[in-house]
């Protein structure tokens, strides 16, 4: 059957490429199924590399073809998680095909694939078995974080959130006073934290889990900013899109600057009268941004997303509007955000926050309703069936906190986590990986259960950070 093109794309090739290993872990080379499944990716390949080499690279989480990342597409997430598994366990850095192929060629670099499978010392020896194939070569990957640079990236990190912090302060002060702003800085930054996405996501996802009982606003914007431009870059957004994302995302509640402070800071429940006018913010958010930056295309997205963030996908939310629209992209992608981090979040006026598994639960119950369906499948995967931060009973009888989300999209419910409280109840701080095995071959640990932290009094961040 002829391919269409819609299956020539790029993340078809990382399909296909996925499909064919698994299929040759399974069977010998010479059986038909992955003399088919090697037909298929001939397919996809040779269009590609009809016009020029075919460079796949891995690049942190995610594939490059000739420098260009791969959309992460839902339907073949599985696929590609394995393949960056593979990778990773290989040492593989990358692949490059240099000229269309013969089914020999691909037979033997499946064959050296599966012989670094089963080796100690992985990347040589696929070195070493794939380096008389002509087409096709490979390159190790390229170790990202030695210890000191991994000490680097997070004061690094740590210093552009605070950065973050400061501006969103700034900001909401100058419109408080009537002063115009200028958004170059918040664009800059902007950028930075999208470059640090790409590389980091863990570590600046581990970020917001950083709460201020009274600077909420601020840091609950920027926690919302990280958490849509993680979601937007696993959609495959580019560069430049997730930059205005950003911006949209940290001035997305500026309009509270007009709710009263004993409205925001009361520690009770809202009356009817203080909700309506806590509901207005998204519109005072829209007027304060056009207000302060006119009317340009970074300005009308930050408007439009600061209007709709409450509205909801199924715009049962506020402000109430008339007739049928289509939730705009970025307010699809910050209602989300937003949400994850006002329900995790110890606000003033919710006196307790909800558990990072809970705030998830909750929001699948809104899937389709409030939250689109498809955005929420995928954030739910980036954060985890036990996200970080998650308190968690582990079978050996020890206290843990997750701080790394799985990246085995088999086992998405084995975390890292670093254990505070030992089997014999003493306070402790080591790290264990879920994924752990005995001689045996069983896990070493189970999660039996997951506990409220803020029922611990348990400071997140100082653990995480
Ligand atoms: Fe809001
Ligand atoms: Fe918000």
């Amino acid at each position: 059957m002829p391919l269409t093109d819609k299956e020539k794309e790029p993340k078809d090739l990382i399909n296909q490429l996925s499909v064919m290993i698994k299929t040759a872990q399974l069977h010998h080379t010479d059986n038909i199924a992955v003399i088919n499944a090697i037909k298929k990716f001939s397919d996809i390949l040779s269009p590609i590399v009809s016009e020029g080499e075919a460079a796949l690279e891995l690049v942190g989480e995610f594939f490059h073809l000739n420098g260009s990342r791969i959309r992460y597409s839902m339907e073949y997430v599985f696929n590609y998680d394995f393949l960056v598994r593979e990778f990773r366990k290989n040492e593989l850095g990358s692949i490059t095909f240099t000229n269309v192929l013969h089914e020999d060629e691909i037979k033997s670099l499946l064959a050296a694939l599966i012989s670094a499978d089963h080796s100690d010392i992985p990347f040589e020896t696929l070195q070493e078995a794939a380096k008389n194939i002509k087409n096709i070569s490979i390159g190790k990957l390229r170790k990202i974080a030695q210890e000191s640079d991994e000490l680097n990236r997070k004061k690094i990190i740590k210093r552009n959130y605070f950065n973050t912090v400061s501006l969103v302060k700034n900001i909401s002060n100058k419109i408080s006073m009537g002063e115009k702003t200028n958004l170059k800085k918040a664009k800059r930054l902007m950028e930075i934290i999208a470059d640090q996405i790409v590389e980091n996501e863990s570590l600046l996802i581990s970020m917001t889990t950083l709460k201020d009982y009274d600077e909420y606003t601020y840091y609950h914007s920027v926690n919302v900013c990280i958490l849509s431009l993680s979601l937007g870059h696993r959609l495959g957004l580019s560069r430049k899109v997730l930059t205005e994302l950003g911006l949209s995302a940290v001035l997305h509640d500026i309009g509270k600057i007009e709710v009263p402070k004993e409205i925001l800071n009361k520690p009770s429940e809202f009356s009817e009268e203080e909700w309506r006018i806590v509901r207005k913010h998204p519109t005072w958010g829209a007027w304060a941004i056009l207000k302060i930056q006119g009317i340009n295309p970074s300005s009308m997205n930050a408007a439009v997303s600061a209007f709709e963030h409450h509205l909801y996908y199924d715009l049962s939310g506020y402000p109430k509007i008339k007739g049928k629209i289509i939730l705009d992209l970025f307010s699809k992608i910050i209602t989300i955000a937003d949400q994850y981090d006002a329900m995790t979040s110890s606000r003033v006026y919710s006196r307790m926050p909800q558990p990072p598994d809970k705030a998830l639960s909750i929001m699948v119950e809104r899937s389709g309703t409030q939250l689109d369906p498809y955005f929420l499948k995928i954030f739910i995967n980036m954060i985890g069936v036990y996200p970080i931060g998650t308190l968690v009973m582990l079978d050996t009888n020890e206290l843990g906190l997750v701080f790394e989300s799985s990246t085995n999209p088999d086992f998405i419910d084995r975390p890292r986590v670093i254990v505070l409280v030992d089997s014999t109840g003493k306070n402790v701080k080591y790290t264990v990986d879920m994924m752990e095995k005995d001689d045996k071959g069983n896990f070493k640990r189970n999660i039996l259960k997951t506990l409220d932290p803020n029922q611990y009094k348990i400071n997140l961040a100082e653990y995480l950070l």
